[in-house]
Parts: C-alpha cells; structure tokens; sequence
C-alpha cells in the first residue's frame, strides 16, 4: 500500500492519553504524557531503555493506574482503564517477555486468546452440551484461519517451548488476533529477531493492519523497521515525551538525536 493509501485509510482518533504520570515509589516511569492514537494507524512508541515505553502500554490496557491524568477511549473518558474492561473494548497485546504455556501447543496457544468469545458456561463446556460443541467448533476454525495467515501449519501441534524463538513471537501475535482486537498493542514484538525474521514479523503486522483493520500501538527498538512500517511516532525519554510526529520528523528532532546518543545508540 502507498503511503497516500495509508493516510487515506487512517481515521478519526480512537485513544486519547492525557497528561499521565505514573510513578513506582520515587521512579517517575510516566510524567505528563499525552498524545492520541488515530483509527487504523500504525502508532510506534520508541525510547532508550528505561523511558516508560511497557508502562505506557500497561496504562492503556489497565495493567497499571496512573496517579494521574485520564484516557479517553472511543469517546469515553476513564480516570482508570482496567484489563477486562480493555479486552471487552477490543485491546489485545503481546508481551515483551513471551507470556505462552511453553507445554501447550501452539493451536492450544492460540486457543487461549478465544476465551472472551466463549459464551457458554464453564459447565456446558465441561460437559461438551450442544452449544458449548458448536461454539468450541467455530473457535478452532477461527485459531486454525489465523494458523494459516501466519503461516505456522506445519507448528501446529508443536509444544511452544520447543520452537525457535521468533515462531513464540508470531505464536504470541497470533493469541492476540484470537482475540479479534480492534487495536493490538505489541512490545517489542521483533525483539531478539535476526533480519529475516524481522522482516516477516513487520510484513504480518502490516498485513494484520491492512487486511483487519487492526489498529496498531508498536514498542520497537529497531529504528529502520520503526520508520519504514509506522505512520506516526511518540518519542520517550526518561518518562518524558521529547518527540512525536511522522517518521521524518522525529528522526531530525534534535531532542530525539541527543537521547539516542547519550543513551549510546
Ligand atoms: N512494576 C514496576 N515496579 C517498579 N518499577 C517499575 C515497574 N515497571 C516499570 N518500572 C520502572 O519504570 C521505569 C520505566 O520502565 P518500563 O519498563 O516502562 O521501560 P521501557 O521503556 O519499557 O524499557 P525497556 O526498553 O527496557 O523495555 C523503569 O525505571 C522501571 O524500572
Ligand atoms: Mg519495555
């Protein structure tokens, strides 16, 4: 897709973030942040180590409570998110320290991320009553289509633990898309990558986004895969925002250039 197609698909703004901070005891992870998420974009968060980037998406999804500031989500303004309400709003994340049953299969894997979609009792389930069957059947055809899309047949049955590491990132992402998110929240999902695998991991999260629609908020550390694949930028620096704008932009901000090199990238 042309980046003019790309903008053109962008919509209205979806999540708004305004003036969070968040701090655990005397560390300031988060101070006065703001900044908005816009429908269908691919949104990156970057920053040297330590700068508040997995908090920032811990607030969004509910996992932390910032001490201060709001976020208004599809209009709707929280003083607090919280992770159930989230994953009802359709938020869905990956971690950045794989969060798989290791013993389990990968198709079991992704099963996980059915669960908001099972509408049947735990009992009916148990007892595999008519309608707990057809649901669990409509599941796994839905696991076994992203199964396919991320081109992991031939791991099916594979307990997680025992593939490589870059197949666990893109099982990961795939209990995410179970849980047919409107807005995927990804932390460092190419990190610990070689090329090759970067590069297929940035085509499926572009294609996730094409052909899902998914919006995308994308913590990366890997600069050129960061510019090529997002359409805006914030920049974080010891829990402060120094930059956020197109890719461009941010790579010219002269505070952006200045935390790179003191953080010795
Ligand atoms: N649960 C927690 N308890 C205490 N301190 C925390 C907690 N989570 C994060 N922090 C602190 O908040 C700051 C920001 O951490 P965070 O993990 O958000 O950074 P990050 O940008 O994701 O870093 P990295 O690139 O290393 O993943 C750090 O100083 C970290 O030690
Ligand atoms: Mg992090």
């Amino acid at each position: 897709m042309t980046q003019a197609a790309r903008d053109q698909r962008i919509g209205a703004t979806i999540l708004e973030l305004h003036n969070i901070s968040l701090a655990f005891g005397g560390v300031k992870a988060l101070s006065d942040i703001s900044f908005d998420v816009k429908e269908h974009e691919i949104r990156a968060i970057i920053g040297p180590n330590g700068a508040g980037k997995s908090s920032m998406l811990n607030v969004i999804n509910g996992v932390y409570t910032p001490q201060h500031g709001d976020i208004t989500l599809d209009g709707v303004r929280f003083n607090k998110m919280n992770s159930r309400r989230a994953a009802e709003m359709g938020i869905a994340r990956t971690f950045q320290n794989l969060a798989l049953f290791k013993g389990m299969s990968v198709l079991d894997n992704i099963m996980t991320g059915r669960n908001l979609h099972m509408k049947s009792g735990l009992l009916a389930q148990a007892f595999r009553l008519g309608s707990a069957v057809r649901e669990e059947i409509a599941n796994r055809e839905f696991v076994e289509n992203i199964i396919d899309f991320l081109e992991i047949q031939a791991h099916r049955k594979t307990p997680v633990g025992r593939l490589p590491y870059g197949l666990q990132k893109r099982v990961d992402l795939g209990r995410a898309l179970a849980m047919e998110p409107r807005m995927l929240l990804l932390d460092e999902p190419m990190a610990g990558m070689n090329i090759e695998e970067k590069q297929d991991m940035s085509r499926f999260i572009l294609d996730v986004n094409e052909e899902f629609g998914s919006t995308i908020v994308l913590i990366e550390h890997d600069m050129s895969v960061v510019m090529d694949i997002s359409d805006r930028v914030v920049v974080l620096d010891y829990g402060r925002k120094i930059g956020d704008g197109e890719p461009d932009a941010v790579r010219s901000n002269p505070d952006v250039i200045r935390a790179y090199l003191g953080a010795g990238h």
